[in-house]
């Protein structure tokens, strides 16, 4: 059940598209507004009011949380699944340093789940800032604090529990043995997909996913392997990169381009010096089965004749100052302006431009920059050179030196810049900072729609650094700038199921690290991590070591653990998929499951992925293995060379499992099926029909395997599943 407050008058998100009726408007903080107000709360009267759970004292959002409440949600934040402890501000900022003690990173996802003595969830919905003190300030507090007071609110209860029986299907089953291998024919019959048993927070997150609609679904090729480079600088680099990967037999599925593929930065363009035959190596590539994956920046390059600044300026489609001149800032091509990616028309223009690159065989995009990121402003520029020109010949003492060492530093994404721009929404001008965390949402929808229209048949890769609840529905992103650190491993994992339950389902962080040398054993037990994430990329950045798998000597370690995401994709792409189409979670937290055992409701190293399987994955450096909580009997699973080299039953508990760098421990489910296929180096290779049948389950035991062609955008979850049972 779900019921919709208003607070004051907030912009429109598009994050909801079918809003249900709104059951109470309170006043907004000037009092003007009383529609349907059952109690002024400028009188005074603060707490007695129709909103359950919570608290309105005229400035924020309230709640007494108690010490065994978990708060989940958040999505792309730093800390724990649990987010207690600690202040999150929903700003997307292109912040390259996610320390923990950071407070927004570079997407706006506002929603939470409170679990506990009650259990429900909630939803700001609202363009500009939002705080949530999740008890930091006072420990048993919740405290959400929104800008302008303008947001509309969502209170989301679970659906009292009416379990649905989960069916065991009699008709069209074969008898497995262990390990024994079945052509998916011999159980071919078709049939229905049967609805899992949801925990109350699983309900309220399909309650929220329905409510917000279905998320992104990526062609099946997007979760093969992703090798990428801030840049591949040429045409012979990336086939360099191709012929490597093959050589080495190194699947591989995609290889990304970063931005100095383009002409001098600017979008749509590509430099042909150092790619003259562009076209000829996308369709090369494609026919070694690896996509060449752009790409495209938020901040448009000022030059003259160049078509994109050319036909923005003429259709005044660009973002513009107070005065009503383009705004003018500095990102990678130097002096640019922002699409008004909130203009309707602009919107639709901007997309179209992806045409240039879908023409040239393209098939996938990363968008970036898009919080959005501004280096510089002219005038704080100027006004910069003015500044730093009165220290000159001063003899500096401490606290000039750090005033002056300091001025460079603050000139980028400055606050003040983000109020000097405007937008047209529908004929309304909009200060840009009141809309904020829209930006990245409204380029990457842009690109989504346009393909729609250009691509009907067909789905396209399509990623972003900045995002809103609501854009999950355009599709995925990627967690940006981390740094080759152990501890963004873990942060890695962590950020996962929160982002799920805001509808991110395509969703993965740069193998390896982006930021900083990257080392052997780090990038291993991280991939160790990756084959389970939906979105698998290697990145990093131009000044940091190579970190391509091949460059670290002996490959053999690495293709072992690359090969069994191969050999695992039926079954992540199928629980992918039912978690895209029965509005789920792909990657669960412990607590989802098992919400009577307390050890597991605290656990934030392990995690489900899909129906089947429990992982604990390896994150501190020199370590030979894990403790690992079993909160039932399980079947571990060990994998060498993506063969099982151990399959052991362990009672519930803590054990202690020694896992080598080069091998892969999970966890399979007491009544559950993995399927698992052979395996291949490209996604392509991956033959559905082959497949091995892992499992801890007695007679009756069943699995719904889904699959589909991997590229229409139609698709069908009864027509797709095909069961598999013991
Ligand atoms: C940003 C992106 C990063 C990219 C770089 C250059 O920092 O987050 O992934 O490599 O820009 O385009």
């Amino acid at each position: 059940m779900i019921k919709r407050f208003v607070f004051g008058n907030p912009m429109e998100t598009e994050a909801v598209p079918e809003k249900p009726q709104a059951v109470q408007i309170y006043a907004d903080k000037a009092g003007k507004e009383k529609k349907g107000v059952k109690e002024d709360v400028r009188t005074g009267k603060k707490s007695e009011t129709a909103l359950p759970h919570l608290v309105w004292d005229d400035e924020a959002l309230s709640l007494r949380m108690d010490d065994e409440d978990i708060v989940y949600g958040l999505g792309e934040n730093v800390r724990g699944i649990n987010k207690r402890g600690w202040i999150y501000v929903s700003d997307c900022s292109d912040e390259p340093d996610h320390h923990e003690d950071m407070h927004s990173l570079y997407g706006a996802h506002n929603f939470l789940l409170i679990d506990g003595t009650e259990t429900f969830g909630l939803f700001i919905d609202t363009p500009s800032k939002v705080t949530f003190d999740v008890g930091y300030t006072k420990y048993d507090e919740l405290r959400i604090t929104v800008e302008d007071n303008a947001f509309e609110l969502y209170v989301i209860e679970a659906p009292r529990l009416e379990r649905s029986e989960k069916t065991i299907g009699t008709t069209g089953t074969v008898t497995v043995a262990d390990g024994e291998k079945c052509a998916m024919n011999e159980w071919d019959t078709q049939d229905g997909f049967a609805e899992q048993e949801l925990s109350a927070p699983e309900q309220i997150v399909h309650e929220f996913r329905r409510l917000i609609g279905r998320s992104y679904i990526p062609p099946k090729w997007a979760f093969g392997y992703g090798q990428s480079r801030w840049s591949y600088m040429t045409e012979q680099e990336v086939r360099e990169v191709a012929r490597r990967y093959r050589e080495h037999h190194l699947p591989l599925d995609m290889i990304y381009l970063d931005i100095d593929y383009m002409e001098r930065y600017k979008d749509f363009t590509v430099d042909r010096e150092a790619f003259p035959d562009f076209e000829e190596l996308v369709e090369e590539m494609k026919e070694q089965g690896i996509r060449l994956v752009p790409i495209i920046d938020a901040g448009v390059k000022i030059e003259k004749g160049y078509d994109v600044y050319e036909e923005g300026i003429a259709n005044g489609y660009f973002c513009k100052d107070e005065d009503g001149k383009e705004f003018i800032v500095g990102v990678w091509p130097g002096r640019c302006h922002f699409p008004d990616m909130l203009n309707d028309e602009a919107r639709r223009w901007f997309g179209r431009k992806y045409k240039v690159l879908l023409d040239m065989g393209v098939e996938g995009f990363w968008n970036d920059m898009n919080e959005p990121v501004i280096f510089y402003s002219e005038k704080r520029l100027e006004e910069l050179f003015d500044k730093l020109g009165a220290y000159k010949g001063r003899n500096m003492g401490v606290d000039d030196f750090f005033e002056f060492q300091h001025m460079p530093a603050v000139l980028s994404n400055c606050a003040e810049d983000y109020r000097s721009f405007y937008h047209n929404c529908r004929g309304q001008k909009v200060r840009h900072d009141k809309v904020h965390n829209l930006f990245g949402y409204y380029m990457t929808r842009s690109a989504a729609e346009a393909f729609e229209e250009l691509e009907p048949d067909k789905r396209i890769l399509l990623f972003s650094r900045a995002s809103y609840i609501g854009m999950h529905r355009y599709g995925g992103i990627w967690t940006g700038d981390n740094k080759s650190w152990w501890s963004h491993l873990l942060m890695n994992m962590k950020m996962l199921p929160s982002l799920n339950m805001c509808g991110f389902l395509y969703v993965g962080a740069d193998i390896g690290g982006f930021d900083r040398d990257c080392t052997r054993d780090l990038l291993l037990r991280w991939l160790a991590l990756g084959i389970f994430l939906p979105l698998l990329r290697n990145h990093s950045a131009k000044w940091t070591r190579r970190q391509e798998l091949y460059e670290f000597g002996d490959t053999e370690d690495f293709r072992g653990i690359l090969a069994l995401r191969y050999r695992l994709l039926p079954y992540l792409y199928s629980e992918f998929m039912k978690a895209a189409l029965t509005d789920g979670m792909y990657a669960r937290p412990l607590g989802f499951a098992w919400r009577e055992d307390p050890i597991a409701r605290r656990v934030e190293d392990q995690m489900l992925i899909g129906e089947s399987i429990m992982i604990a994955p390896v994150y501190e450096q020199n370590a030979a293995g894990r403790v690992v909580y079993l909160p039932e009997e399980m079947k571990l699973v060990r994998f060498k060379d993506a063969q099982i080299s151990e399959e052991t039953v362990l009672p519930a508990g803590h054990h202690y499992v020694e896992i080598p760098l080069d091998e892969v421990v999970l966890f399979v489910r007491k009544g559950h099926i993995l399927p698992l296929a052979q395996g291949g180096e490209k996604v392509a290779d991956v033959d559905w029909d082959e497949l091995e049948l892992v499992h801890f389950a007695g007679r009756g035991a069943r699995y719904d395997l889904y699959d589909d062609d991997g590229v229409s955008r139609d698709v069908d979850l009864d027509e797709g599943i095909q069961w598999i049972c013991l």
